[in-house]
């Protein structure tokens, strides 16, 4: 076993590449790129520079915000890497390049922002091998590459800026001013394929099968016979967490799946029952009354979250003592989480506090395990499904931990969830009727703390308004309304007002993010 896990560790450490974070907006974007090339990669901060580079095949150095010629941008030794490891650097990192090795770095006199076509690609380049004249790039900055360092050639130009590429002469060091990571640049996966495979030769050999592989025994190695609890949220991360533990480590990983009372309708019971299906150790807590208890008089978004998040922890630790000798603590934890935690910018400002479950409480004292920490949500999901999870499971729409009670504004009552719960469901299985629950990333119902007038057969009704959200969105950073169907809308309202007894108005909420969030609390 162990020189099956040295062998796989060996092949990840040798196919790693290093971005380096000079604090673009876009360095995750190159990270997904990369993996979508299944070659495995790691961001650093530009100021943490690995010392021993050994474990690297190749270097990518980001865009940034700043200036090269601002006092504060960042300004690290670039001789630590050069010549050592084959080098792409884009955009700030191509300026910099330049910057530190001789060359010139102007303010530009036209700006260039979005589309540009390349031309003039120097012949017989393997950095544009596959890539024709012409070929749309996306740009970004306001500084100009004037002279190039010492000894490099220009590979390519576009009408705006004369060397949008450069090589250093005899070395695997190149760059390149427009960032071939986002999609509008239509041949920046083959450059950055070329970048790795042809010219530092990294293998492409990151897929979810390999990761699998690795991880299983990596976390058969690390926990031996300890044993480890896990709190299942019914969401995509927990649960391709613990089946990849259980696979690891079978019956010692105890799964706690706790209800808040806030769940969708019937979801406590039809996605423990799934759970068990799947064969995980998995306990079921019933505490809705001590949540709702732990609620009661409160209207304030934050207040909630918080009575939420500390009455989670307490449950989970009563009942995570129930289990002997309990060593491990396993988290959902994704990669983009620990991007944040350790970026150049730092943990961005803190718009609403999540209080997502499984946060490790100080008393508890138990070792902290993290089977996906490296992964990004997509490829969450391709490992789920290498895994044999449901699909249903995997394609689940993201859901808040704090559940209805941010989509309940005001405070909260059991009779104002169950409300909710019964409007959330019609809207919900409507959307999974019409086939429309797979087109959309995020949907739900919002309880409005306001009464209507409206008229039921003969009699004058003073009910309550909900409002439909349905969001198109790849990260939640982002997001805009859906265009659902007019009839698919009319149907729902319909469905809602007739059934849902105290609703008596349906609207549907047509704000994007920004400027306007996607839940309402
Ligand atoms: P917002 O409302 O900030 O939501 O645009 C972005 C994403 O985060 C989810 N969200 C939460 N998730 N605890 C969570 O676990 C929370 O307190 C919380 N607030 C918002 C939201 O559902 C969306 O997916």
């Amino acid at each position: 076993m162990l020189s099956f896990f040295l062998v796989f560790l060996f092949l990840r450490m040798q196919n790693n590449v290093l971005i380096l974070d000079f604090g673009s907006q876009y360095t995750q974007l190159i990270a997904r790129r990369v993996r979508e090339l299944n070659i495995y990669c790691e961001i650093y901060p530009y100021h943490k520079i690995p010392e021993d580079l050994s474990g690297f095949k190749a270097v990518i150095l980001s865009g940034s915000p700043f200036s090269v010629r601002a006092e504060d941008a960042p300004h690290p030794d670039l001789s630590q890497i050069r010549g050592k490891l084959p080098v792409l650097a884009v955009c700030y990192g191509a300026q910099y390049l330049a910057h530190f090795f001789g060359g010139k770095v102007e303010p530009s006199d036209t700006r260039e922002y979005g589309r540009a076509n390349l031309s003039v690609i120097k012949d017989a380049e393997p950095l544009f091998e596959n890539i024709k004249e012409n070929s749309q790039v996306w740009m970004s900055h306001s500084d100009s590459i004037i002279d190039l360092p010492e000894n490099a050639v220009r590979l390519a130009s576009t009408s705006d800026v004369l060397n949008a590429a450069y090589r250093i002469d005899g070395e695997d060091t190149f760059a390149i001013q427009f960032h071939p990571e986002v999609y509008h640049s239509t041949d920046g996966k083959q450059l950055l394929e070329n970048f790795l495979v042809k010219i530092a030769g990294t293998q492409q050999s990151w897929t979810p099968g390999a990761f699998v592989d690795l991880t299983v025994s990596e976390l058969k190695e690390k926990i031996g016979d300890d044993k480890v609890v896990l709190g299942l949220s019914g969401g995509v991360d927990s649960t391709v967490a613990a089946v990849l533990l259980h696979k690891a480590i079978g019956k010692n990983l105890y799964c706690i799946f706790v209800n808040n009372g806030l769940l969708r309708k019937n979801e406590f019971e039809s996605v423990l029952d799934q759970y068990k299906h799947m064969g995980l150790n998995v306990k079921g807590v019933d505490a809705s009354a001590r949540f709702l208890d732990a609620l009661k008089g409160l209207s304030d978004p934050e207040e909630k979250r918080k009575a939420i998040g500390n009455t989670f922890i307490e449950v989970f630790d009563d009942e995570a003592h129930e289990i002997k000798d309990v060593v491990y603590l396993a988290q959902g934890t994704i990669y983009p989480d620990v991007i944040e935690s350790v970026s150049v910018n730092g943990p961005s400002v803190t718009i609403k506090s999540h209080h997502n479950v499984g946060g490790l409480p100080d008393f508890m004292k138990l070792k902290v395990v993290e089977p996906l920490r490296m992964l990004f949500k997509d490829e969450v999901r391709r490992v789920g499904k290498e895994l044999g999870i449901d699909k249903e499971l995997l394609g689940r729409h993201p859901f808040p931990g704090p559940g209805l009670a941010i989509r309940i504004l005001g405070d909260i009552t059991a009779e104002k969830v169950r409300i909710l719960q019964e409007v959330d469901h019609v809207f919900i299985q409507g959307l999974r009727d019409w086939m429309l629950y797979d087109k959309v990333w995020q949907a739900g119902a919002i309880l409005l703390p306001i009464q209507s007038v409206g008229v039921m057969g003969d009699e004058r009704t003073y009910e309550q308004v909900v409002a439909l959200r349905a969001v198109e969105s790849t990260d939640g950073m982002t997001a805009d309304w859906v265009n659902l169907p007019y009839e698919f809308l009319q149907k729902t309202s319909n469905t809602i007002i007739n059934r849902v007894k105290g609703v008596n108005r349906v609207v549907y909420d047509i704000s994007s993010k920004p400027p306007a969030t996607i839940e309402w609390e």
